[in-house]
C-alpha cells in the first residue's frame, strides 16, 4: 500500500471514536485496503536517546511476524508505541487504515482490538483456569453480560474452541496458580484471545518454558496466524525457526533487514550485531 492511501484518510474516525466513546471494535478494523498496521517514521526519544528511530513497519492482516534483534534495539518500546503505553515524539501508528493509534488511550487500543501479552503472566492465581477466561470474556466490554449473569451456549462454546487451542482442556477446574509456568503464558494467551483481538503482540512468549513447552507455543502461535495478526518479539532461535514466516531484525531503533529466516540468517549486517555474538 503507499502512504497515500493512510495519509489520505482524514481525521474522523478517531475523533469520532474519541468523542463517542469507544465505538470502534476488533471488528471494525478497516484492512480492506492495506495492512493491519502500519508504522512510520516512528521515533522515541528517552532523555535524549534514540530508542525508536524512524522505525517504519507494516504488518498485514493475518500474518505472523517475528521481531528479533539485540538488547536494547527497541522492541519492546515498539509494543509500547502500539498499544498507547508511550507516545512517539514523531511518526505516524495505524491501526487497519483509519484509526489513528497515536490518538487513541491504551485502554481504546485495547478495545480497538489489539491485544498485548507482557513477558509475566498476570493471570489470576486463585480462579480456575475456566474462571480466568470467563472474566476474560466479561472484561471485554463488548459483552455486555452482568457479572452473575449465566454463559450463554455461545460464550461457553468460546471458552471450549480457546481451551482446546491453548491446550488447557485437561486443567479447567484447576486454580492457575497451580499451572505450570508455561501453562501460566498460555492461559494468559487465551484469555487475551476471549476478547477477539484482530492483533496480538506476544513478547518474549517463551521465556522461561522448557523446549516442550516452547514447542507447544510454537503450535499455537501457528494456529492463531489467519485468524489473528500476530507480532511475536522472541530471542529463542529455534522457536523463531519453527514459526518465522517473514523475520524483521530491529537494531538501534530502525529495521536492520527483513525476509525470510534463511535470508535474515545469511544477512551478513543481522549476523554482526545478533547472531554472531
Ligand atoms: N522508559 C524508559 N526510559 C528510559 N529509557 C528507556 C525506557 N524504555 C526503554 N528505554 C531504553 O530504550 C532502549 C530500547 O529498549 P527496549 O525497547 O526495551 O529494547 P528491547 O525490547 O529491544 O530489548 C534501551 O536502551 C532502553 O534502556
Ligand atoms: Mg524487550
Amino acid at each position: 500500500m503507499t502512504t497515500t492511501a493512510v495519509h489520505g484518510v482524514d481525521a474522523g474516525p478517531s475523533g469520532a471514536l474519541a468523542g463517542a466513546g469507544m465505538r470502534v471494535a476488533g471488528h471494525d478494523v478497516d484492512t480492506t485496503h492495506g495492512p493491519i498496521l502500519y508504522l512510520e517514521g516512528i521515533s522515541v526519544s528517552f532523555d535524549g536517546f534514540k530508542a525508536l528511530n524512524d522505525l517504519s513497519l507494516t504488518i498485514d492482516d493475518g500474518e505472523l511476524r517475528c521481531i528479533i534483534g539485540p538488547n536494547g534495539a527497541g522492541k519492546t518500546t515498539m509494543m509500547d508505541v502500539i498499544t498507547g503505553k508511550t507516545r512517539p515524539d514523531a511518526g505516524s501508528a495505524f491501526f487497519g487504515q483509519a484509526i489513528d493509534l497515536t490518538q487513541l488511550t491504551e485502554a481504546q487500543i485495547a478495545h480497538a482490538g489489539i491485544g498485548r501479552k507482557f513477558q509475566k503472566p498476570t493471570v489470576f492465581e486463585q480462579h480456575t483456569v475456566f474462571e480466568n477466561l470467563e472474566l476474560a470474556m466479561k472484561a471485554d466490554k463488548r459483552v455486555r453480560v452482568a457479572a452473575r449473569a449465566r454463559l450463554s451456549g455461545a460464550e461457553l462454546a468460546r471458552i471450549g474452541e480457546t481451551l482446546e487451542l491453548i491446550q488447557l482442556r485437561d486443567e479447567v477446574h484447576r486454580p492457575a496458580g497451580l499451572l505450570s509456568h508455561g501453562q501460566k503464558q498460555w492461559l494468559e494467551i487465551g484469555m487475551l484471545l476471549m476478547q477477539e483481538p484482530r492483533l496480538l503482540l506476544l513478547d518474549e512468549p517463551v521465556a522461561g518454558m522448557t523446549d516442550e513447552e516452547t514447542m507447544r507455543t510454537a503450535e499455537l502461535c501457528q494456529s492463531l496466524a489467519g485468524r489473528h495478526s500476530v507480532v511475536v518479539v522472541e530471542h529463542d532461535m529455534d522457536f523463531i525457526a519453527r514459526i518465522a514466516r517473514t523475520v524483521t531484525v530491529l537494531h538501534e531503533g530502525s529495521v536492520l533487514a527483513e525476509g525470510s529466516m534463511d535470508a535474515v540468517q545469511a544477512d551478513p549486517r543481522v549476523i554482526e550485531v545478533y547472531l554472531g555474538r
